[in-house]
Order: structure tokens, then sequence, then C-alpha cells
């Protein structure tokens, strides 16, 4: 095992990603950031410089963390935030191997730019060690807006608008990525300039209706036809790490002409699958096999948004970004035959199953727990979404809720119920627990559901609501993945054993939802999560009265 160090300032630049300059966050001036790569046991330290005008914090998306919750990186949940002008180094051991990447979980700052790939290394990964490649490649696949995402944000939950749609609705993609790469297609900006609603409020505190935002333009200022560009040798079967990085909608990736095999599925080796293009939810991974079996030649490899996700999408918007696989020795300037948009792909179900290759049965369980959710317009005529009656916001600023777990004592909290910025809780005693968490869908959207520090088991999903025992669900080797979508007005059933301490977050991927609070958090052990030894420069960055810190 190795030590991996780095070193990383996080800023904020005015950037062209697509048609029109935007502020951006970027990590050592990049972004997707740097690529983490590491081996299972090595230690990954990250010194991360705030160098923005706002707080930060950085996850680690899907690491189990075990005896580190406090290096899980969610804003008010297990940190506060990095302050202007501060540094926090993250310190923590890989325990769990796969492709991931690593986000900002502060607010919406992620679908400003800084997330970036975390590909983690085991020798005796069933999906590399059954399937031999000659090297891997990492795709961070994402949607793209032309806009700072605070003002987005802002303009989902002001009063009104609609500017996208209906009043509340989220905002939709004006594009899409590969590894940062986008074509900016002039054609497709809105007739007339997005206009900045009656009142203008801060990015850091809401009530505040005097700060303004950096100035929307709308111009065409960067039309471009720059595409991801992958040079692979023919002959030669590859293994494509998919990301799916984004904030809102689904990604479908395919290459033009090529079948893909996926193997590996949100850190768990899969018995493969072969298809012709790959769906992601917001957050999810998968591994691909691909062989250069074609003519040598150029090929489109493509991003396309899709599923019910972007319900408001103006028609003719074109949400497909390309990049183009080349054979090697094909001319850089060569760029493939135009095939139609719909090329007759077969496309995986973005619900499939997919079978663990590594066999393991499910325990029985010891505890379920039955939430549901749903979206309600209760204030600002936005979409608030509520877990119950509690629609998560962060604490006030300098509380964190791995330092108040005397507040969250009982089995099941929903502090301040029935109010925006309330906080619904699930509280596990036992070490050798078991849980099942049922979650019933009230809305009419699919919604990709993240638990932290876990790969839990997937019992079941399905349509209707589920209100029965789950002691009697099939335990014979069920997937097991960090993301999972619960489809509209469905339900979604998940297994994980109550022994890692801590305070973890679950809620939806989509940055608007958890931002519009849809969140809850799971506190296993509260004890042990009271006792923890976290670093005092940790703890610095709260300000909370320190009995409540013990
Ligand atoms: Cu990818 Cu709460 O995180």
């Amino acid at each position: 095992t190795q030590v991996r160090e780095y070193n990383w300032t996080i800023s904020e630049v005015l950037s062209t990603p697509g048609a029109m300059q935007k502020p951006m966050l970027v990590i050592n001036g990049q972004s997707p950031g740097p690529i983490v790569e590491a081996n299972l046991g090595d230690q990954i330290v990250v010194h991360v410089y705030n160098n923005m005008t706002n707080q930060t914090s950085m996850h680690w998306h899907g690491m189990h963390l075990k005896g580190q919750n406090w290096m899980d990186g969610t804003y008010s949940i297990t940190q506060c935030g990095i302050p202007p002008g501060g540094m926090m180094t993250y310190n923590w051991t890989v325990q769990n191997t796969g492709t991931t990447w690593y986000h900002a979980h502060m607010g919406v700052q992620y679908t400003n730019g800084a997330y970036g790939a975390l590909i983690l290394h085991d020798a005796n990964e069933t999906a590399m060690l059954s399937h031999p490649y000659s090297d891997d490649v990492t795709l961070l696949l994402n949607d793209m807006y032309n806009t700072q995402a605070e003002a987005l944000l802002w303009r989902m939950q002001a009063i009104g608008t609609g500017i996208d749609g209906q009043p509340g609705d989220e905002p939709a993609p004006d594009g899409a990525m590969i590894n940062g790469v986008s074509q900016a297609r002039c054609a497709y900006l809105p007739a007339s300039n997005l206009v900045i609603p009656e009142r203008k409020r801060s990015l850091v505190d809401r009530s505040d209706t005097t700060g303004t935002y950096y100035p929307e333009t709308n111009y065409c200022g960067n039309e471009t036809t720059e595409y991801y560009n992958l040079t692979l040798v023919g002959n030669s079967t590859y293994r494509l790490r998919l990301i799916n990085s984004g904030t809102l909608a689904n990604t479908i990736f395919s290459i033009d002409n090529h079948n893909l095999t996926i193997i590996e599925v949100d850190g768990t080796s899969v018995e493969p699958v072969t298809t012709g293009s790959v769906n992601l939810a917001v957050a999810q991974r998968a591994s691909v096999l691909v062989t250069l079996d074609q003519e040598p030649g150029a090929y489109w490899i493509r991003n396309v948004l899709g599923d019910d996700q972007i319900i408001y999408t103006p028609t003719d918007l074109n949400l497909t970004t390309l990049g183009v696989l080349r054979y090697s020795g094909i001319n850089e300037s060569v760029l493939p035959a135009d095939v139609p948009a719909d090329d007759n792909m077969t496309e995986t179900d973005p619900f499939y199953r997919f079978v663990p290759a590594d066999a393991m049965d499910a325990p029985a369980p010891t505890v379920q727990q039955t939430v549901q959710f749903n979206s309600q317009y209760v204030a600002d005529n936005a979409r608030w979404m509520f877990f119950n009656s509690s629609s998560w916001q962060p604490l006030s600023s300098g509380e964190a809720s791995i330092f108040l777990v005397d507040d969250y004592a009982s089995n099941v909290t929903a502090l301040e119920s029935n109010t925006i910025g309330s906080q619904l809780n699930i509280v596990n005693t036992n070490a050798s627990g078991v849980m099942d968490l049922v979650i019933n869908n009230l809305d009419d959207g699919n919604h990709p559901f993240h638990l932290h520090g876990y790969t839990f088991w997937v019992m079941a999903q399905g349509d209707g609501h589920f209100y029965g025992d789950t002691s009697s669900l099939n335990v014979t080797n069920p997937m097991r993945r960090d993301t999972t979508t619960i489809s509209e007005r469905g339900y979604l059933i998940i297994r994980f054993l109550t022994d890692n301490p801590g305070v973890w977050a679950f809620h939806c991927h989509i940055g608007w939802h958890m931002e519009n609070g849809l969140l809850m958090t799971i506190t296993n052990l509260p004890e042990q999560v009271a006792a923890f030894d976290v670093p005092s420069a940790i703890k610095d960055l709260c300000t909370v009265d320190s009995k409540k810190r013990r």
C-alpha cells in the first residue's frame, strides 16, 4: 500500500465550456479535476485549499469510510465548510474499489465544475481478471449548463419565474459533455435573453435580496465543433470507465458500430451484459469492454442526454455531445461519416437488474423502516421536496450533524417537521443489525438515490408502493450498488449492515432535488459517533458549542 498525496486549489474562473461565458469551479485550474487513481488499502491524502468566495467540501462518492465518517465531505452533515482562504486535509483509506468519482458536496457547486474521476484498483477484481483488456480509459459524461448553477437554483426556487417551463421546474441542460468537452451550437440557444426576475438574491444567503449574480448573457459567443478525441489500437480490447457526473439527466452512451460489454457497475463486478448503449442515471458508473473490431476509421462516441428526467426540454434542443474514436493510424483530422442520430442502438433499460459476478447472498433483516417522498409547492412556488414531512436544508452555518448526535437520539427523528429545513434522520443502535429501508416515491419522476458509506443490496424495486414485510424477499445474490433509480410512483428496497458508525446522507443525486430538500440521514451507532476522534483542524471548521461537540 501507498500514500497518494495531492494538493488541490479550488478556484472560481470565468470560462466558456459551451456557448456562453460563466463562472466555473476548477481544481488546480482544470474541470474535470485531476484523476485520483489508487489501489485497495492505499491512503489518500488530499489537501483542499479553498480559493473561492464561498465555503466548500469534497466528497468521495461510494467510499465506505468505515471508522472515517468525518472524511465523507458532506457539508453540514460530516463537516462544516472549508472557509474561503481555508484548507482541509482529507485523509482516508481505500476500503472498496471500482470506478467512481469525487465532487464538491455543498450546494450545487459540482454542477459548476468541481468534480473528477476516482479510480480504485483491486488486484483481485473479477471484472479485470476474467476479462483481459489492454488498457482503460475514463470518460466523465454529464449534462452541461450555460449558466452558473446557483443562479439556476435561485431561479427555480424563486416566485413564479417559470423560465424553463413551469415555476419550480428543474433547469433544463443546455448541452452535454465528455471529459469536459462540449459542442456549443448557437442554433439551439433561446431566441431572447433570459431575464433575471424581479429580485436578486445573494448566492450565499437566500434571504439577502440585495446581492447580485454574475450577469447572465445569452449571446452565442463561442460556436465550436471541438470534439473529445480518443485514439485506440485496432483489434484490441479496452475497458471504458463511464461515469455520469451530471446534475439532472441520464446519459446514454454509445460508440457507433461497436458493441459494449458491461462488466462493472458502481464498483461491483457483474455478469457481462452486451449492449449497443449504456444508460446511466446521475452518479451511476459502469465499466464496459469495447473491442476495436471494425474497419479502421473514425466513429462517433455519443453522450445523449435522455430518459424522462428532462421534462421541459424545448423540442429542438439537441442534447447530444459527440466525441471521436479513431483507430491508431487514422489522421486526427478525419471525422466519422455522418450517421443518423438514431442508429438503432440496443439500449440498456435504466432499471436493468445486473447480477454480481461474485455471488453474495443478503442476510436476513433485523429492522425495517419505510419512508416516502414527494414534492410540494409550499414556498416561493418552488417544488420543495419532502421525505415524510421533512425537507432537508443545511443546518446553520457552523454546525454539522456529526457533532450534534445528541439531537438525533430517538429512532426516527424529524426535527421541526413539516418545514423546509427539517431533518429526517433514522438511528440504528445495533452494531450487528441489518436494515431494510423501503422508499416509496409519490412523485411522478424517476429519482436516482445514493446512500453514503455503503454498497447496499438492491432487494426490490418496482411500480406502485410497498407497505409490506421485507423479511420474505429473495436474498439470492441481489445486485450491490451505491446509486439506484426509483421509478415514478414506484418503490425501492435497499438492505445494508448497520455496522458502519456515522451520519450518512441518503439522497436523490439530482442536484436540484437535493438542494430542494430530497435528503435524509441514517445515523448508525451514535455512541461511537459521539466518541469519534475527529482531528481538531476539522472540528474547528465548526463553531458550535463545544459541549454539544463532545
Ligand atoms: Cu455523489 Cu451525496 O453524493
